[in-house]
């Protein structure tokens, strides 16, 4: 540095003349005082000190959040006399509702500030998804989620909606049509600005949110979208070899994960957010280490300089095990190093480096590696320039050169670059652009992460994961509990009295099991019921008792021409035991849960229509179910036809067996789905034995149930096989959306204490 031309005589006046000739100056408390609140300063108001404004609850820092001390002795950004611009404390304020399309916010204002209430309605012919009541939250932000009025235009993907404090461009939500998003105003955009409507009815990317300079995530929301996504990534990755006990480095043969954590310690972060962001990480290592997979560490705190905690490569020899990492994340301090700057750049060519060496040392396996980055930084960085260039030479290291889109969207699940942005000024749209990753929020921006460990600790439970429902293997290993572990929650049921039916049901808990009701004839007791699931403890449970729905008569329409009539074909069975969740067996995820919210990443306060939405939105929705071939299991595909499709699929009723009326709603009522047929995708037929199995579909790496398999109009096959359907053949499985009371009344009785509930929502 060197003389500033723009001083003015009485600013030298408070410098100061030191040895080597450098010339400095104190900075003066003059105009920075902010009403209505305080500030704090890292060193008085030396050169280079941090002013941080802080404000009580429910208001923030204006015009600034932050001011530096220059060495001409001038606070950056400077005091402004003006009054409209003077410091001081303003109440939090939340983005516009007004943006909604097709329907009324009320009440209707210019502004909203904390606590006020919105409430949103849908214009005739719409209908509503997302929350109808919401109110202005301490962080910036609106509770529940985004209100969108939509009509069923048959598209292949659902409305997106407009976030408050949004504008969207596009309105054709057909496969490959894109919607653009900006914030209006001073707002920022923190999520995806560009979205496009895939074949699966599934928008890519997350919606996006508009953010003021004082919106922040709140620890609970962090935790929820990170927690998931790093769940993601870690169940999917478990070892064959699920033996528990000792932790030991056990790298399996089909993923090695690789994680590199870095946290800023440059002075422009708080002491405390430096202890905090350790602990979050210390405790994040902690609770990675309960899931079968182990991970490989890079773990470095960064200035100007890179301080080293842990480097991949000695994890690689088997130098450095799990414990010494916690042990030295523990003993790290800050001390007196030097603080000064702040080198992003450098962290990211650290990491590279890394990455390069790995993939020199294990040659082919490299394409089985995942990298997962986790970066803590405010991102005012000051010195080695942008790391944007290198993030791109991480993906081209990563991605290997893909040939074609395809082999590219392959890859892209072995790369996620997280951002906590931490601190009380944020160099969003600079840290925005590093982030990488297709599943699920990438980018946080947090004030303050004392909080972040407790969360880290509550929502990534061992417990929890243990039987989360609907996770399994996507592959088949073709070893022998392969099947298993891709259908983790299947179930072989006999009923063994006069006659021996046999069917298939779904584990929903540790104790129950999903079946249809036609698979018990009266005078059917539990001991006539022999349920079997290989836990390793016994293939064959003994059955407490079995409930079926208490509207399912066989009988009822006989007077109506249906001699056997269906619907609320359902039943659970309980078993004395709770079987042991494993690899190999774990419950599917069912209708109007809490876990299946989770699973389906809805973030807030969920609704069962949401679900519905997101399941069997499509008019020839894509669902599977199993058949117990004679050999093997094996997964059958069908469309389920919904919608102005469903008419002609449930017609072929009439040409079933013991049908006589020429109403086909009397037989299937709006509780079944219909599959089958070959037109215009040829499915597959159910054949006996197929009964009481789960319908399902798979949503990212979770498997949901929406049916149960009940009846067909033809008999295709007997025993069991993956067929295809004829022209005119059609199967009826019972909509588990149309009997959650009867659900609920069993699987979340909690006026008794003989088995676990599920949570279900209260909407
Ligand atoms: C919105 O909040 C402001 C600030 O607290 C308050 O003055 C105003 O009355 C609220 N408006 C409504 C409609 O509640
Ligand atoms: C896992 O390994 C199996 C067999 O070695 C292979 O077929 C499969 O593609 C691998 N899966 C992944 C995700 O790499
Ligand atoms: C719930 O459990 C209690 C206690 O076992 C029982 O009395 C009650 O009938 C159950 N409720 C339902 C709907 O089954």
């Amino acid at each position: 540095m060197g003389f500033s031309v723009h001083w003015t005589w009485f600013s030298v006046l408070s410098c100061l003349l030191c040895l080597g000739c450098e010339v400095w100056c104190d900075c003066t408390e003059e105009g920075i005082q902010i009403s209505g609140g305080h500030f704090t300063t890292t060193k008085q108001l030396q050169r280079s000190s941090m002013l941080v404004y802080h404000c009580p609850e429910g208001y923030y820092p204006f015009p600034h959040l932050t001011r530096v001390c220059q060495a001409d002795g001038s606070w950056q950004p400077r005091p402004k006399k003006s009054l409209q611009l003077q410091q001081r404390c303003k109440l939090i304020e939340c983005p516009d509702p007004n943006v909604l399309e097709n329907g009324n916010v009320s009440p209707p204002q210019e502004r909203y500030f904390l606590d006020n209430e919105t409430n949103y309605e849908c214009y005739s012919g719409f209908t509503m998804r997302g929350s109808s009541r919401r109110v202005c939250l301490q962080n910036g932000k609106w509770s529940g989620s985004t209100p969108i009025c939509s009509r069923d235009t048959g598209h292949n993907c659902a409305d997106p909606g407009i976030p408050a404090g949004a504008s969207r461009s596009g309105s054709i939500f057909g496969i490959d049509d894109k919607v653009k998003y900006k914030c209006n105003g001073n707002l920022f955009l923190v999520g995806s600005s560009e979205r496009v409507c895939q074949e699966n009815g599934q928008w890519t990317g997350k919606e996006p949110a508009c953010y003021y300079k004082h919106t922040y995530d709140t620890p609970l929301e962090v935790s929820a979208a990170f927690g998931s996504a790093i769940k993601g990534t870690l169940t999917t990755l478990e070892s064959l070899d699920d033996t528990q006990g000792e932790r030991k480095i056990r790298i399996s043969k089909n993923g090695t994960l690789n994680i590199y954590i870095a946290v800023d310690i440059s002075e422009s972060i708080e002491e405390k957010h430096f202890n905090d962001a350790r602990d979050a990480v210390s405790k994040l290592i902690e609770k990675i280490a309960s899931f079968s997979v182990t991970p490989n560490y890079d773990i470095l705190f960064f200035s100007a300089e890179i301080y080293e905690v842990v480097n991949i490569l000695n994890f690689l020899d088997g130098t450095v095990s799990l414990h010494t990492v916690k042990d030295k994340l523990e003993k790290f301090k800050v001390g007196n190093r030097n603080t000064a700057g702040t080198d992003v750049s450098l962290v990211f060519d650290t990491f590279n480096e890394r990455m390069a060496v790995i993939k020199q040392r294990t040659g082919d396996a490299f394409k089985e590696h995942r990298h997962v980055l986790i970066i803590f930084t405010d991102g005012a960085y000051n010195m080695g320039g942008s790391p944007a260039p290198t993030v791109e030479k991480i993906k081209n290291l990563v991605y290997m050169n893909p040939s074609n889109e395809e082999e590219r969207k392959a890859r892209e699940d072995f790369l996620d670059i997280y951002v906590f942005a931490v601190g009380a000024e944020i160099f969003d749209s600079d840290l925005q652009p590093l982030t990488v990753g297709t599943d699920g929020r990438h980018y946080f921006r947090m004030k303050d992460i004392e909080n972040l460990q407790e969360t880290f600790d509550e929502i990534i439970d061992e417990e929890q994961v243990k039987d989360l429902c609907g996770l399994h293997r996507e592959y088949d290993t073709g070893l022998t509990d392969s099947k298993r572990k891709m259908y983790p929650w299947w179930v072989y049921i006999v009923v063994q009295n006069t006659k021996t039916k046999k069917c298939l049901g779904s584990l929903v808990t540790s104790k129950f099991i999903l079946t249809a009701a036609h698979c018990f004839t009266f005078g059917d007791l539990p001991k006539h019921v022999t349920v079997e699931i290989n836990d390793g403890f016994g293939r064959v449970k003994k059955v407490k008792t079995f409930y079926k729905h208490p509207k399912y008569n066989v009988n009822a329409k006989t007077d109506e021409g249906v001699k056997e009539f269906y619907d609320y074909d359902v039943a659970l069975i309980q078993l004395k035991d709770d079987v042991h969740i494993s690899t190999a067996v774990r419950p599917i995820c069912i209708p109007c849960t809490q876990e299946t919210s989770d699973a389906l990443q809805l973030v807030g306060e969920s609704t069962c229509k949401q679900q519905e939405q997101l399941l069997l939105k499509n008019h020839l929705e894509s669902l599977s179910f199993l058949t117990k071939g004679r050999d093997a299991l094996a997964e059958k595909d069908v469309h389920a036809k919904l919608g102005d499709n469903r008419d002609s699929c449930i017609i072929h009723a009439l040409h079933a067996d013991g049908i006589t009326t020429d109403n086909p709603k009397i037989a299937v009522t709006d509780n079944f789905l219909c599959t089958g047929g070959r037109t215009p995708f040829r499915d597959h037929i159910a054949c006996t034995g197929d009964s009481g199995g789960a319908v399902f579909k798979n949503y990212k790496h979770r498997t949901i149930q929406v049916a149960v398999v009940s009846w067909g109009t033809t008999t295709v096959c007997e025993g069991g096989g993956v067929v295809d359907s004829q022209e005119n053949s059609r199967d009826f499985h019972l909509n588990l959306f149309r009997v959650v009371p009867f659900l609920k009344s069993i699987l979340g009785n909690d006026t008794q204490d003989d088995y676990a509930t599920l949570q279900f929502l209260a909407n």
